[in-house]
């Protein structure tokens, strides 16, 4: 019997999941199955946008950042009914399985669809790698990359002026991003969201740098951190006089997503993809693969839905021995 397996992206796009999108499609039409995406995520699914994909369709478009099938964010399929009516546009095309290339959010409403019967497999996909079943996600290695080309770029900025800067990363809630951002940038300090960090501290850091002879001071602050990085440039505004410098900020944002996936992310993806179908051939579902100890590994839906991946606490003593 031909399988018909269909595969969507979901949540923040992330570089690398095109070439989930392609390790999925070309695997299953090695197996002799019939492969289709979905366009724009859940709200796809709900939707009905389900498009054949073939061998050619796939073409061309690992290097390429983003996702080629696109990406929402679905408040509906948060609710019974959407979900309700996502099953039915599964069965009216006769997809027999789906593959959820995401993070966090995604990986919830997969769980969800999973409970309600549909066989469902996750590829570990976010920039934030805060997802519980895989050490590295899809996207982290790019967006971290382009993290770095911008501290380097402003460290040369800041040694020619004696500037201190704040650079604000990503992440959501966790601090990964920052940290890893910070320790391979080579930051006086990362502020993250695990951490509590006050503002005098991030002074007197700042200040200490100076006094060991740095031409400047960079502090990498996550967008989930408690003092962000607009709070932090707040305080030091508001005590320029007594903290005897300022603070300028840069807010990478959105840029750390758009970048074209570097090989990490490619082969990360491809492998994760590729492992998706084999669950499904294997008549395996309701789980994530991801990559565990250097291998791709499953984990059930109902371990990881909901749950934020631990950040490594001894990278937090490390980051600060680094920063002398
Ligand atoms: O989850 C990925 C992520 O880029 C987070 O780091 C960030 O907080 C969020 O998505 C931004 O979401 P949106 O693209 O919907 O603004």
């Amino acid at each position: 019997m031909v399988k018909q397996i269909a595969v969507l992206t979901s949540g923040g796009d992330a570089p690398g999941m095109n070439a989930a999108i392609r390790a999925v499609t070309r695997t299953a039409i090695g197996r002799g199955w019939n492969a289709f995406g979905v366009r724009n995520g859940f709200a796809g699914l709900i939707a009905g946008t389900i498009v054949p994909l073939r061998a050619r369709d796939v073409g061309g478009i690992m290097q390429v950042g983003g996702t080629v099938l696109g990406s929402a964010r679905c408040p509906e399929f948060k609710t019974e009914e959407g979900r309700v009516a996502a099953l039915r546009m599964l069965s009216q095309h006769d997809i027999d399985a789906l593959v959820v290339v995401g993070g966090n959010g995604s990986q919830t409403g997969a769980f969800e669809l999973s409970r309600m019967g549909y066989p469902v497999v996750g590829v570990a996909s976010t920039i934030d790698n805060d997802l519980a079943g895989s050490e590295i996600t899809i996207g982290v290695d790019t967006a971290l990359n382009i993290a770095l080309e911008a501290i380097d770029r402003l460290k040369v900025t800041a040694s020619s002026h004696q500037r201190a800067f704040l650079v604000e990363v990503m992440g959501r809630e966790c601090g990964y991003l920052a940290l890893m951002a910070g320790i391979a940038g080579g930051a006086e300090l990362s502020v993250i969201p695990e951490v509590d960090t006050d503002p005098e501290e991030v002074a007197s850091i700042v200040r200490d740098a100076y006094k060991r002879g740095k031409p400047h001071a960079l502090v990498v602050v996550a967008e989930g951190a408690k003092q962000d990085a607009s709070a932090l440039a707040a305080y030091f505004a508001i005590h320029r006089e007594r903290l005897g410098f300022e603070l300028r900020v840069t807010t990478l944002g959105h840029v750390q997503r758009g970048g074209s996936p570097g090989a990490s992310d490619r082969l990360l993806a491809t492998r994760l993809g590729a492992a998706a179908t084999e669950q499904i051939a294997l008549g395996r579902h309701g789980v994530l693969v991801g990559s565990l100890k250097g291998e791709i590994v499953p984990t059930p839906l109902a371990e990881i839905a909901g749950k934020a991946k631990p950040l490594d606490t001894s990278l937090i003593q490390l980051a600060g021995v680094l920063a002398q």
